[in-house]
């Protein structure tokens, strides 16, 4: 069993990490650079389920939160 972090940021995206990979729609095998995976929880992102910075221009508000994720 591993542990992995999820967090809300301030105003903005679900980060979870450390995540080495992931597989897409496709089946390919992804690299997430960083070994954080940014996911969008304002629904404006182009490129869901990944944030691309549209919270920003939608000014977003949400509280930061934490979760310790055993997987
Ligand atoms: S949280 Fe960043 S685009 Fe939605």
């Amino acid at each position: 069993m591993s542990r992995i972090k999820l967090v809300g940021a301030k105003d903005g995206p679900f980060l979870l990490s450390p995540v080495e990979n992931f597989i897409d729609e496709s089946g390919e095998t992804r690299a997430v650079q960083g070994h954080t995976m940014a996911l969008c929880r304002c629904g404006h992102s182009r490129n869901k389920p990944f944030c691309d910075g549209s919270h920003r221009k939608a000014n977003f508000e949400a509280p930061a939160v934490s979760l310790d994720l055993e997987v």
